[in-house]
């Protein structure tokens, strides 16, 4: 599903990522862990396209998104499920037109209520449909970013700290959704964090980072193995 072959990414005199091979399958759940500074949000970014490679190449399905030319690249991050700490709601509108907006950028029409409630219901916010984003406490809220992730039905969802903000049983609850995702739907799930209570909790793939480079790669892995 994913292969990052040989890829360096630089920041003037920094490499961020250096030298980083790895895939992931489909349906895999990774983890990306590692200190501060250890190149997980440009991972991330590199896999947006967000940013691209000093050297090497990125792998999607087979396709090196390298190769993706500017008026493609909408079409690209609409097919990706984005999770990222800071959930960047949209605080005019309700729980409801935030998710259905998502659908309408992803090109599907923002009139498909079915696929809305299957996302709502998806995270247990469907009660909460018509309330706004403010009047949500903020695991609520990141729910709400999942549902908006979940409802084109991406094949890949990319996480970068989605729990940074919040208390343990709520970050919980939220890994615990998107590890169903994988399970119940084949999605793949690659994640950044540096939660350790919560990475050594699930016990999937760890891809541990240091200073760029790839320290340690293993299923079942705990944090700091
Ligand atoms: N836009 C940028 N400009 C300059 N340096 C950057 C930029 N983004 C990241 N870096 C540097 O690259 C390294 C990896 O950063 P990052 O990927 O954000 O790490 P992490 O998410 O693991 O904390 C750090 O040394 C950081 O300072
Ligand atoms: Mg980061």
């Amino acid at each position: 599903m994913v292969k990052f072959q040989d890829v360096t990414k630089k920041f003037g005199s920094i490499s961020a990522l250096e030298d980083v091979s790895f895939e992931v399958e489909a349906g895999e759940f990774v983890f990306i862990t590692g200190p501060s500074g250890a190149g997980k949000t440009t991972l991330v970014r590199l896999l947006l396209r967000d940013i691209t490679p000093d050297k090497g190449k990125i792998l999607i399905e087979g396709k090196d998104i390298g190769g993706l030319k500017p008026r493609d690249l909408p079409y690209y991050r609409r097919k990706v499920g984005v999770v990222f700490q800071d959930f960047k709601l949209l605080f005019g509108r309700t729980v409801w037109e935030n998710v259905a907006l998502a659908l309408e950028v992803a090109g599907e029409g923002e009139n498909d209520g079915k696929r809305i409630k299957e996302a709502l219901d998806e995270v247990g916010l469907l009660d909460r449909a018509n309330l706004f984003p403010k009047q949500l406490a903020g695991g609520e809220q990141q729910r709400v970013v999942i549902a908006r992730a979940l409802v084109a039905r991406p094949k890949l969802i990319l996480a970068d700290e989605p729990t940074g903000n919040l208390d343990p049983a709520t970050a919980r609850q939220i890994i615990e959704l998107l590890d169903r995702q994988t399970k119940e739907d084949g999605t793949t799930v690659i994640m950044a964090t540096h939660n350790e209570n919560i990475v050594n909790s699930l016990k999937r793939r760890v891809i541990l980072f240091r200073g760029g480079k790839i320290i340690s790669d293993k299923k079942g892995a705990k944090y700091s193995e």
